[in-house]
């Protein structure tokens, strides 16, 4: 066998970064396409329990272990009246949703949705239309669904069969108000007064919420990163949280180019971390803004496509992205990021969950399958809850079009104390070659290896359809474990996920 080119690294339990915080495995459901119905509705599927939710794709949200869900958008929610989504099913408008040109049936609301996330065991991410509505709609709907009763909007609730409150903790003020596209664009100044007077009000209603104010809508925004700036200075005592949102594509086909780019986010990560904390300085506050991810994605397979969809339709199969191997492997390096700043990176949500540019896809009246980026999503959920570790990696380095010196070897380590195993997390981003790296645990004493998950294939381009399921794990990844060292080797193009735990 040829010599393998060669990485090390040492893992030390006492190399914290901080625990990591489940919600980064949260996700999103925005009515747009076939998300919510074809998607996890669907009344007439044979799946389909009594509440018209398939059954079929519960399951695998469920396997995803997701614990938060952003709903009802997006871009979405920037015209969107809530009140159209409660209440009796045959007296609810059918709008024209003008973010996506679609006809939005409004059969499923904020209360079959807070069902469905009870369903999977998740949370609900709501965020709240600052597009064309503001503070009035906003207090309203929180009243509605977080206040016990005795009020207007709580006993509305409470006479559409909801009697206890469905206590949301986590709101999102608007939706991406920076971008051109959204209705009711909003300047940075209009936009942070506006989150700080609705941040205060919502408050005021439950004092017990979280609050996660727009950041940029991605880095290639002209007023990144000042319209963070701007909108914390103005809304910074009212606010938790700021977000980020990142889409990439390869839409050159330069796989090295493509699976570098989580070095974009994480330099995006750096930025904003540091504007929060200018801000911090600048209002000699004690308090720290936390970061919500709460858009990130591979998206661009479906661009083309979706320019033929007629408007105003209902749910027509918009942003049907099939993924292949090279971007399950950037979701992954993307998810290690994330882990890499467990410090400060606190939510993040995979955009989308179901059918839009999603890990789970749904036939209308048949199955449902599983996407090549529905498995780093489901590792790092299911295994990398515990401490984030920081591993000191020593690999080799390629140059790309956009980027410099980018490990080939990319990597996170989660330990978790009380059930006494350590999950690491590895991509190989060689196009060719395989790499031997050697991990150096003795930290981990009494520790030996249990499993080495590893997502590969021949092909980088390999997708799964509903009929075939090509790029899936398997358990055979090469590892041995002895004297404290664990030496590995990682195939070209591979995920890797190892695991050790207490003998
Ligand atoms: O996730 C798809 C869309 O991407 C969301 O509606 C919007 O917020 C972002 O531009």
């Amino acid at each position: 066998m040829p010599d393998s080119m060669k990485a090390s690294m040492i893992l030390d339990k006492s190399y914290q970064i901080a625990p990591v915080d489940e919600r980064i495995y949260g996700s999103f459901i925005e009515h747009l396409g076939r998300a919510v119905y074809g998607g996890i509705y669907e009344p007439d599927h044979p799946k389909a329990d009594e509440q018209g939710f398939r059954k079929d794709v519960i399951d695998l949200v469920k396997q995803l272990q997701v614990p938060i869900v952003r709903y009802p958008g997006g871009n979405m929610v920037s015209a969107y009246n809530w009140e159209d989504g409660v209440g009796p099913k045959e007296d609810r408008p059918r709008r024209l949703e003008l973010a996506w040109r679609t006809v939005e049936t409004n059969q499923v609301g904020t209360n079959e949705f807070a069902d469905w996330a009870k369903k999977v065991d998740a949370d609900v991410m709501m965020a709240v239309n600052l597009g064309t509505r503001g503070i009035d709609a906003a207090r309203n709907l929180i009243e509605y669904t977080n206040h016990p009763g005795g009020t207007y909007w709580s006993d509305l609730r409470r006479s559409h069969g909801y009697d206890q409150p469905h206590n949301i903790k986590t709101w999102c003020l608007g939706n991406e108000m920076d971008g051109p596209w959204q209705v009711g664009q909003k300047t940075a100044y209009e936009y942070g007064r506006i989150a700080k007077e609705a941040g205060k009000v919502m408050k005021l209603v439950d004092p017990t919420i979280e609050l996660v104010a727009c950041g940029s809508s991605n880095t290639d925004m002209p007023t990144f990163p000042e319209y963070e700036a701007i909108t914390l200075d103005l809304a910074y005592e009212e606010v938790d949280f700021i977000s980020l949102h990142q889409y990439y594509g390869n839409r050159t086909n330069d796989p090295a180019n493509y699976l570098a780019k989580n070095m974009d986010m994480d330099h995006f990560i750096k930025t904003v971390i540091s504007t929060c904390d200018y801000i911090k300085a600048k209002h000699r506050s004690k308090k720290t803004i936390n970061l919500s991810f709460d858009e990130w994605n591979v998206w661009y397979h479906s661009n083309e496509a979706d320019k033929e969809i007629d408007p105003w339709s209902v749910a027509p199969p918009q942003l049907e992205d099939v993924y292949n191997l090279e971007d399950a492997l950037l979701v992954g390096s993307m998810l290690i990021t994330f882990l890499q700043h467990a410090d400060r990176v606190k939510m993040a949500c995979m955009a989308q969950l179901v059918n839009v540019i999603a890990p789970i896809m749904t036939e209308n009246n048949s199955h449902s399958w599983k996407q090549t980026i529905y498995y780093p999503y489901m590792h790092t959920s299911i295994f990398g809850r515990g401490i984030s570790l920081k591993p000191i990696l020593s690999s080799p380095k390629y140059d790309s079009k956009d980027f410099t010196d980018v490990p080939y070897v990319d990597s996170a380590a989660v330990y978790n104390e009380e059930k006494e195993d350590v999950t690491i997390f590895i991509v190989n981003k060689h196009l060719e070659e395989s790499i031997d790296l050697s991990i150096d645990l003795r930290s981990f004493e009494g520790y030996s290896f249990s499993e080495h998950i590893v997502l590969e294939h021949d092909d980088l381009k390999a997708v799964n359809t509903s009929s075939v399921e090509s790029v899936k794990p398997h358990s055979n990844g090469v590892s041995e474990f002895q004297d404290g060292y664990l030496n590995t080797r990682l195939s070209r193009t591979s995920w890797n996920v190892i695991r050790l735990k207490k003998a």
